[in-house]
């Protein structure tokens, strides 16, 4: 049976902190959250859940699955695990992904932490059941939950660092969840991100700022730090280019002429503009 380490999990009905049951996490108050067989936890208590089947569809995370693993955006997990090295405290740290989709990311994080000889407690979390089950696919060794960056289910104040990597960052919530001192960092698409993608499937281009944080400085984050990672990518082949538009927004806002223009494609070299902000708590 797979242990899920139970470090920092929260009840989502009442807050208690979670124990490490047998085949379950339990709370104080009787509630029990039952460790699923592909080994996560799903944290996301039916009332809260907005749709029977939340987020990311099967098939986009399979998308999104195959075209990370072909190392296109490699360089945004090197620049985020940089990034996160900075920004870690001497003593172990708690990460949490909110919003990790299928784990490419955490997994990387975990890599690079294992390499520099540091323990961690890494939490990804997500609120598509088909992303969670392919994180684990990918790494059975870290935490993942079904949740809600809404209403995480992580202890207040025990989170270092949580990343946000193209997602729906809630800011109250994951200010309440990090530690004085603790980062967040933002990961977000820049003017010029898939450019020539966009170019093919839509028939004007917007180039538009990533998006503000005006809601982050109401919960009381300030900026600390802001870079953008420019690169072009290696030819993506017809397959590919059907994937990355299975895994992005674009698939549902682009025309059909749009999409039937991108299904004629049988190459295309692509620029990536990826801003990275780290944010921190004005205490
Ligand atoms: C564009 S994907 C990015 C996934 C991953 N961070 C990556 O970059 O590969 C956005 C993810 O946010 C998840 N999501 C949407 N709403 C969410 C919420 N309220 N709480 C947690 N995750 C959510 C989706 O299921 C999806 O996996
Ligand atoms: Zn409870």
């Amino acid at each position: 049976m797979h242990k899920v380490k139970a470090v920092n999990l929260a009840c989502p009905l009442d807050g208690l902190p979670l124990t490490q049951g047998e085949r379950q996490l339990c709370c104080p108050a009787g509630h029990s959250f039952d460790i699923a067989r592909h080994g996560y936890v799903n944290l996301l208590p039916v009332q809260n859940k907005k749709s029977r089947e939340p987020g990311d569809s099967t098939e986009m995370v399979e998308a999104r699955r195959r075209f990370l693993n072909a190392g296109f955006y490699r360089p945004i997990a090197d620049q985020l695990t940089a990034l996160m090295l900075q920004s870690l405290p001497d003593t172990e740290p708690c990460i949490v992904d909110a919003g990790c989709g299928e784990g490419y990311y955490l997994d990387q994080v975990n890599r690079v932490l294992a390499a520099n000889g540091r323990d961690a407690t890494l939490i990804g979390l997500d609120i598509a059941k088909p992303a969670v089950i392919a994180a684990c696919r990918r790494n059975r060794q870290l935490t993942w939950l079904v949740a809600s960056n809404n209403n995480p289910a992580i202890m207040p104040k025990t989170v270092d660092l949580i990343l946000c990597l193209f997602g729906f960052p809630v800011y109250p919530a994951f200010a309440r969840m990090l530690k004085p001192g603790g980062r967040l960092l933002l990961v977000d698409a820049g003017p010029d991100h898939l450019l020539e993608l966009r170019e093919v499937i839509y028939p004007e281009v917007r180039k538009s700022p990533p998006p503000a944080i005006d809601k982050a400085q109401q919960a009381g984050f300030k900026l600390v730090d802001s870079r953008t990672l420019r690169y072009h990518t290696a030819a993506l082949n017809h397959e590919q280019i059907a994937d990355l538009l299975r895994m992005t927004p674009h698939l549902y806002r682009a025309s059909s002429v749009g999409k039937e223009a991108a299904a004629r494609l049988s190459s295309l070299r692509l620029t990536v503009d990826v801003v990275f902000r780290i944010l921190g708590r004005s205490e």
